[in-house]
């Protein structure tokens, strides 16, 4: 593990049971006050941001928006918010997917993307893959291309990756 991942493991909680029994939730918000790890971080994405050719950064609803923005600003890119269906004013794609139980859908303003954008998604956890195979649908019905997948944790006991493998189609997905 080098130095980065050390710190930025060190400032995350594990919280039991929450937000129901058997679940151990991920909370990063010890990563988000500490002004030297989300440095590090954001430094960390913007450097795949760069590395991957991306042209725009999309961040997912929300603790994705609060990782994605500042990896933006750095590495010079716009930033796109992908949010839960029913909240973007103006005229929206929609991509519908599978939880668990039940369905849920997210949105993004069709004007943001664009053919020959390269998008860089970014979120705090990949876990069983859904959210992040949606938006990969989203940014690809708009025109644009996936440049690749950024993720402070992947759940490496959901099948996550295996699931967004045929549509990343050889871009790559990042888990620090
Ligand atoms: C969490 C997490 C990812 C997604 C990962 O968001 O921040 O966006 O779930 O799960 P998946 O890989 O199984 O799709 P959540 O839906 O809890 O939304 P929130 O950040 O608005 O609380």
């Amino acid at each position: 593990m080098t130095d980065i991942q050390e710190l930025l493991l060190s400032r995350i909680r594990d919280v039991a049971d929450y937000p129901e029994p058997g679940v151990m939730f991920k909370d990063i918000t010890p990563l988000l006050a500490d002004p030297a790890a989300f440095t590090a971080l954001t430094d960390a994405f913007a450097e795949i941001a760069t590395r991957t050719g991306a042209t725009k950064v999309v961040g997912l609803e929300a603790r994705g928006f609060i990782l994605g923005a500042p990896v933006a600003l750095r590495a010079g890119l716009g930033f796109i918010p992908v949010r839960k269906a029913g909240k973007l004013p103006g005229a929206t794609l929609s991509q519908a997917y599978d939880l668990e139980y039940g369905s849920a859908e997210i949105e993004v303003h069709a004007e943001d993307l664009a053919a020959g954008d390269r998008v860089l998604i970014v979120d705090d956890v990949l876990a069983t893959g859904g959210t992040a195979e949606a938006s990969i649908q989203l940014i690809q019905r708009a025109g644009a291309r996936v440049a690749g997948v950024a993720v402070l944790m992947e759940l490496g006991f959901l099948p996550g990756r295996r699931r967004l493998e045929a549509a990343l189609d050889g871009a790559p997905l990042e888990s620090l």
